[in-house]
């Protein structure tokens, strides 16, 4: 197991998280930051699970929380890039992150906005960044758009959201995939190295109360704030999936991003529909290579659960250790 953070690793990799916080994205934050082996070049928000004012709040209120005061935090899209937004309040609140009181931000966001925020830092990069994206992928479509150059400094794409057969929006679609099908769309035909982390594999990377006891048990600040969070998470899914247990979608896209070994993953053709009367936001996978169309991702088919579950707890006893915020 690789150590959480003290100092970043002189071969730590770039990261840059285009997020929606959001429960799950706040762990995948965690993850991020607390990681030695990642260098986490800065969070950029988007509409989705709430409005880009409400996550762009909340990516800052997490920054606080864990003390990354100089993490660089832009604000992005506040809609799809065609379609009207549906946010998630059924999930994750009003606030987007209810369940408990977060700190006042005391962590600025950056005056630009995220995508060229996300363009200079790639483009600025010595090395080639790899980018997680955890909510609806606005940001990173209209990234390539503006600037296609960013394409020669992207590692990889690893991101969370679509499904080969379970859903959440609707009978057959993810919500990432579903709020802006056209912005999937061009990532997955954007010819760049794609990781998908799907509902297939996240529904399975479930927190539990056993784990919110043991988070409680730990006596840290950052535990102390995420153990009520993940049990107002869970009651939602409760009602939805009859299971207590918050799936951590967001955080096992950047802990495969971190580590691939953690997840065997299938190269596989995926189509995103976006002119489906019943089905828009489906993301077709093509596993059995009838299409004749060439794979353009590798998708997540299964994972190892203990040593993920292993990797939060320790990237948030590692945030544990810092000062709290709250004195
Ligand atoms: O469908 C789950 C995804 O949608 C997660 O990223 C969650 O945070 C929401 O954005
Ligand atoms: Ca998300």
């Amino acid at each position: 197991m690789k150590t959480m953070r003290v100092s970043g690793e002189p071969d730590a990799k770039p990261f840059l998280l285009d997020c929606d916080p959001g429960h799950d994205d706040m762990v995948a934050m965690m993850v991020a930051i607390a990681a030695a082996d990642i260098e986490l070049l800065g969070v950029t928000t988007v509409a989705g699970n709430q409005t880009g004012e409400k996550t762009a709040l909340n990516a800052r209120r997490v920054a606080t929380l864990v003390g990354e005061h100089n993490l660089p935090i832009a604000k992005g899209c506040e809609r799809p890039l065609y379609r009207e937004l549906r946010t998630a309040p059924h999930i994750h609140g009003n606030s987007g992150l209810d369940g408990a009181d977060l700190p006042e931000p005391t962590v600025a966001l950056r005056p630009e906005h995220a995508v060229d925020f996300m363009e200079r830092v790639i483009l600025g990069s010595d090395r080639p960044v790899t980018l997680v994206p955890t909510g609806p992928l606005t940001n990173v479509a209209m990234l390539l758009r503006k600037a296609p150059q960013v394409r020669e400094n992207i590692e990889r794409i690893v991101l969370m959201g679509g499904s080969m057969h379970e859903s959440n929006v609707t009978p057959v679609a993810e919500f990432n995939i579903f709020v802006d099908p056209e912005a999937a769309d061009a990532v997955f035909t954007s010819g760049l190295p794609v990781t998908m982390v799907g509902l297939d594999l996240t529904y399975r990377a479930l927190f539990g109360e056993e784990d919110f006891v043991r988070l409680e048990q730990s006596g840290g600040h950052v535990s102390a704030v995420v153990a009520p969070l993940l049990r107002f998470f869970a009651g939602a899914y409760e009602k939805r999936r009859g299971t207590r247990a918050a799936p951590l979608h967001d955080a096992l896209a950047v802990a495969i991003a971190r580590d691939p070994s953690l997840a065997e993953t299938r190269n596989f053709h995926v189509a995103v529909e976006t002119q489906g009367r019943y089905t828009t936001g489906q993301t077709v996978v093509d596993t059995r290579g009838v299409t004749g169309n060439p794979p353009n991702a590798e998708v997540a088919v299964e994972f190892d659960l203990q040593r993920f579950k292993s990797i939060i707890f320790e990237a948030i006893g590692c945030l544990d250790a810092r000062p709290s915020p709250l004195g």
